[in-house]
């Protein structure tokens, strides 16, 4: 997903609109009407009171999560009230809950389980596993793509000129647009019905026709199914949770339990709301989840005795001393394991003896092994400064200041602590203002 703040939408006459702008009134209209339900029941709710959950698929990159906390705080949801989750986690949570008060026999501790989240937009996958303690591991990285319901809209769009002509169907977008979206509605409906006539005294289209609408965003979920399944980490699945409108679609029910015939295939009723519903689930409990793995590397940018093979171009003097500078320290590796909440911490020594203040500046980046922090891939989270004026120097003349990075999923803590004294200093980096690629 690429969409950032600077980006623009098109209306279906191909008027501009800043992006932000849309998602933030859309947001806003939500957030007012559910206010004015909850006054209505209970004018006690105060604003304070109330957590906001704003899912996103976890496909996303670092801009598109940006964005959407932007769309929220500017709809008047300011960061300590808001939690950004990850769909297929709260479609994990939603399932499992969905399970215990259903007859489905209840997934065991150890058991791995995928979920696949198929929408409009974005097929989105997770592969979870229940831990011992019934908290939740994430095994694999979210993958996916773009092919969610609107790739069967896109063929049919196909099909239109195919029939009509290229020419004819953008004038009849251009003069008639109620008329076009008239035929898309229809065909939503016959989608969602089992593949009947779409309006009836208007269009009748072959079944088989119709079907095979559906193969070619069929054939790459289960083409990308298949390469997952071959992964190491993705052995040993018992069950498939499918939820999101698109999983209502008996053509992809069937392509799947078909292909994957050994997998238990579960779809909750209602699949199209299990995000909804996992939100809230995840809005109360988000340590739920175990263990995520980290989508990048991260760690500090320190300055290191000038050693032979260091690059000359990173030389610089202290002090009189040849220093190393912009070493990547590296805490957490891309495709880690990190239980949340845990922490990596290492202990930075200060250069000069007379340093009042130490800066560590958080980096990520999207290698594995970064050196550098600035090769290509690396990217700023930001800074924590830890006054050392007041501390004393060891028998070498350092300060030493202990830096854990807490991984939490969607936030990283730093805390310094100053090991002589025991005082920390602590600030949070939202990994969704990194701005980068995932
Ligand atoms: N019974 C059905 N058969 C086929 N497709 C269906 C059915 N029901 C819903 N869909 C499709 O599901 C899609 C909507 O699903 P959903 O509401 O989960 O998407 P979304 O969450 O808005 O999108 P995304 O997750 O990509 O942001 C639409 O493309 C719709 O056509
Ligand atoms: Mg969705």
């Amino acid at each position: 997903m690429n969409i950032n703040t600077n980006t623009k939408l098109k209306d279906n006459q191909g008027k501009r609109m800043s992006a932000l702008k849309v998602f933030s009134a859309a947001i806003g209209y939500m957030k007012a009407d559910l206010l004015a339900m909850c006054y209505a029941k209970d004018s006690s709710i105060g604003q304070e009171q109330i957590r906001w959950v704003l899912t996103v698929p976890a496909l996303w990159n670092d801009n598109a999560k940006t964005f959407m906390r932007e769309a929220a705080n500017r709809a008047g949801i300011p960061n300590n009230s808001l939690v950004m989750a990850l769909e297929p986690e709260a479609a994990s949570l939603y399932c499992i809950e969905w399970m215990k008060r259903s007859d489905a026999t209840e997934l065991e501790r150890g058991e791995k389980f995928i979920v696949l989240d198929a929408g409009g937009g974005t097929v989105d996958i997770a592969v979870h596993q229940i831990q011992e303690n019934g908290r939740i591991k994430e095994l694999n990285k979210a993958s996916g793509g773009d092919w969610g319901g609107i790739k069967v809209d896109q063929e049919f769009d196909k099909l239109l000129k195919d029939i009509v002509g290229r020419d004819l169907l953008s004038e009849i977008k251009k003069q008639y647009m109620s008329d076009y979206m008239d035929i898309f509605h229809s065909f939503e409906r016959a989608k969602r019905r089992d593949f009947s006539i779409v309006g009836h005294d208007k269009l009748e289209i072959d079944l088989a026709l119709f079907k095979s609408l559906f193969a070619g965003a069929i054939y790459d979920i289960v083409n990308h199914l298949s390469i997952l399944f071959r992964q190491s980490q993705v052995t040993d699945l018992t069950t498939m949770f499918m939820v999101g409108g698109y999983s209502e679609c008996y053509l992809l029910q069937e392509a799947i339990r078909f292909k994957f015939s050994s997998l238990r295939v579960l779809i909750p009723p209602n699949s199209v709301l299990s995000v909804l519903k996992g939100a809230v689930l995840y809005g109360h409990s988000p340590r739920t989840f175990q263990s995520r793995i980290s989508t990048f590397t991260y760690g500090i940018e320190t300055t290191e005795p000038f050693r032979k093979g260091y690059p000359v171009d990173k030389k610089i003097f202290i002090n009189g001393k040849s220093h190393c500078d912009k070493i990547f320290c590296i805490h957490v590796k891309d495709g880690e394991h990190v239980n949340l909440g845990k922490s990596v911490s290492k202990a930075y020594k200060t250069i000069d003896p007379d340093q009042t203040h130490m800066e560590f500046i958080v980096y990520a980046s999207i290698k594995r092994t970064p050196k550098f922090t600035d090769e290509d891939g690396c990217f700023q989270l930001g800074s924590l400064t830890v006054d050392v004026s007041k501390m004393s120097c060891n028998k070498y003349g350092e300060k030493q200041i202990r830096l854990e990075l807490i991984y939490g999923g969607t936030e990283l803590e730093a805390i310094a602590t100053d090991t002589t004294t025991g005082k920390t200093s602590r600030e949070h980096f939202t990994l969704a203002r990194a701005g980068h690629r995932c």
